[in-house]
């Protein structure tokens, strides 16, 4: 391999823009190991569920291959019947479930810059305003002390709080559930990376189910709490505000995950235990691989006690921008995947914000490794080597 043209100092925040014009891949459409590759329950599983659909000859609207779901995901986080609610996608998830946090008043929805752009076009959507706050440094997110505060700070009154699960790590419920008891505020957990250290409780989290998600089938998410009554509410909303008849009486969309999503996701819970097992082992080689280096840290647990497909790493800004540039020089695409946060965003920099210098360090300091489940060990070895090439001086 060529050698790779030196860089001034490799812990500096601006390394040079990268050039891989010698190079002869073209790392946006054809890297030589992608950042992720999904793979999906094969067609095979999901022919039992696909056959059921013909013979029950319904397609949508919360038909029987969909409601086995829901009271699988519902018996998968140890719930019965009446408290899961399936969605096309968890944005629409997120935006039902605060269009009823928005029925009780106020204006503002308090969230965490540090988090996806859905979470924020979700809050629009529902016709709030979000109000962007930092986040906790050691984990990436809200903290219940966080929101309370941005209660007093926000502009106006806030008609929900909505705490993200940074790339699926765990939250408490608990401490949602209290603050939501307490400030009478409704909290909306988007968890939409959350599928496997997801623990349900009042507040309703949501759950996407796209295909980079641990559990994929495309397009698809859900709705889960220990509250049934609010999962009905957001079933309705999830029918064009139907609330058995044809009268709108509340404000939605259509919402609805199509029979034949529903396939999948039957077909996917099946193979969830080996995909699992797959993701773990991607993310527990790299952790292991990883232990040594003092300067660098992955999630709590990532890896080892719960799983998701994203691989970040932590380190130092210049030290992440030189991995990035060398990995780009390799073939090896990589990815920080909520970019500078939600301010960052053209869409979304004249929204009302606190300081938010948390979430500016992580989002030069995070970045995303290859991770999927047929990665090989050899593609890992590479990576690795290169992260800690940058690392070990
Ligand atoms: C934090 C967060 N919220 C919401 C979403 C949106 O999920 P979906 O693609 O199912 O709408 C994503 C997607 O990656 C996300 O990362």
């Amino acid at each position: 391999m060529a050698a790779i043209p030196s860089v001034p100092n490799a812990v500096q925040a601006q390394t040079p823009a990268l050039d891989t014009s010698d190079r002869p891949w073209d790392l946006a459409r054809a890297p030589r190991i992608p950042v992720a590759r999904p793979r999906l329950a094969p067609l095979e599983a999901a022919l039992p569920y696909l056959h059921a659909i013909d013979d029950a000859r319904t397609y949508s609207n919360f038909g029987p291959v969909n409601a086995r779901l829901e009271d699988r995901f519902g018996a998968h986080f140890g719930l019965p019947a009446g408290h899961v609610v399936t969605c096309n996608n968890a944005t629409t998830g997120l935006t039902l479930a605060l269009q009823a946090a928005a029925a009780r008043g106020g204006h503002y929805c308090v969230m965490p810059a540090w988090t996806f752009a859905a979470t924020a076009h979700a809050a629009i959507a529902a016709g709030l305003t979000p109000f962007l706050v930092d986040v906790d440094p050691s984990s990436g997110a809200l903290t219940s002390q966080i929101a309370e505060a941005a209660l007093r700070e926000a502009p106006g009154q806030v008609a929900a709080i909505v705490p993200v699960a940074p790339f699926g790590q765990p939250l408490a419920p608990e401490t949602w559930d209290l603050l939501q008891a307490m400030s009478g505020v409704p909290v909306v957990i988007d968890a939409a990376a959350g599928f496997d250290a997801l623990r349900p409780g009042a507040a309703p989290a949501v759950v996407s189910l796209h295909a980079t998600k641990a559990l994929g089938i495309g397009e698809g998410g859900f709705v889960i709490s220990r509250d049934p009554a609010v999962i009905a509410d957001i079933r309705r909303r999830a029918n064009f505000g139907f609330d058995g008849t044809r009268d709108a009486t509340l404000s939605g969309c259509n919402g609805k995950l199509s029979e034949y999503g529903a396939a999948f996701g039957h077909a996917a819970l099946d193979l969830w235990p080996l995909q699992r097992s797959r993701h773990l082992g991607v993310l527990g080689y790299y952790r292991a691989a990883f232990m040594d280096l003092p300067t660098l840290t992955m999630a709590h647990g990532l890896g080892d006690a719960w799983t998701c497909t994203t691989a970040n790493i932590e380190a130092e800004a210049g030290a992440i921008a030189e991995i990035e540039r060398r990995l780009a020089y390799a073939g090896i695409a990589t990815r920080r995947w909520w970019g500078r946060g939600l301010h960052g965003h053209q869409a979304f920099r004249d929204l009302p914000r606190t300081e938010l210098a948390v979430s500016e360090a992580l989002a030069a300091r995070t970045l995303g490794l290859p991770c999927f489940p047929e990665i090989d060990i050899a593609a890992l070895d590479e990576v690795i080597a290169i992260v800690r090439g940058v690392l070990i001086p």
